[in-house]
């Protein structure tokens, strides 16, 4: 069954713990964790020192997605504050070897994303040093847009290329995501979804959880 992984970046910050305990306990299976720096996305949110707050407040996974410039520099501190699995974009790194080799030898699980315009083809070269893969459906820096379709192809092209390679990676998708679409999602072979306003934005969010879990093909 598709994973869930609702994005912090739509809770209430003021009561960030509590918001994630109750999606954790109403079934989700990552918490997603936006951290921007206003400068590779024209927008900010937190950093490490809120998602180690955070840290002994549950149990629930860390999917931390990084829209930083050059995070090879905070790779360290990010693995501290207590993620799991570190995503950082492929757009946003002039050493793109040696960040993902620090977040393996820092312990963390490995992902790497792409923007919409991005090519699958571009990452292809360093998919055997990837866990994950996230593939972005909407510009990153913003919740609450809606999801570009071609964006979905790149699905299928990361999956086929991992197999060739004999290559076990997860693919995540992010942006715009919600009960009605994510079928089209789940149809194209995403393993994790992002969630933020279908999730932290609806009033009962086990029944937001259940309708995103409740996969129709092509509905
Ligand atoms: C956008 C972020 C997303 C965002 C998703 O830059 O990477 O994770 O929070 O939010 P929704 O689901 O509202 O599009
Ligand atoms: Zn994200």
């Amino acid at each position: 069954m598709i994973k869930i992984a609702p994005s912090a970046l739509a809770c209430d910050f003021a009561r960030l713990g509590e918001e994630v305990r109750e999606v954790e306990k109403a079934g989700a299976d990552y918490i997603h964790l936006d951290v921007m720096d206003g400068m590779f996305v024209p927008n900010m949110s937190f950093g490490n020192p809120v998602i180690a707050s955070l840290r002994p407040a549950t149990d629930i996974k860390f999917d931390v997605h990084l829209m930083i410039e050059e995070p090879i520099r905070y790779i360290e501190e990010f693995k501290k504050a207590g993620a799991d699995i570190i995503t950082v974009h492929y757009e946003a790194c002039s050493d793109l070897d040696a960040t993902l080799d620090k977040i393996h030898e820092c312990g963390a699980l490995c992902g790497l994303s792409i923007k919409p315009k991005t090519p699958a083809e571009k990452i292809f070269p360093y998919l055997e040093k990837c866990d994950w893969v996230l593939i972005m459906s909407v510009e990153p820096g913003f919740g609450g847009q809606s999801l570009i379709p071609y964006t979905l192809d790149k699905i299928n092209e990361i999956k086929k290329e991992a197999e060739k390679q004999g290559l076990n990676i997860l693919v995540e998708v992010d942006g715009g995501i919600n009960a009605k679409n994510i079928g089209e999602v789940a149809a194209k072979g995403a393993d994790i979804v992002v969630a933020g306003s279908a999730v932290f934005g609806a009033k009962d969010r086990k029944a937001a959880i259940a309708d995103l879990k409740n996969i129709r093909v092509n509905g």
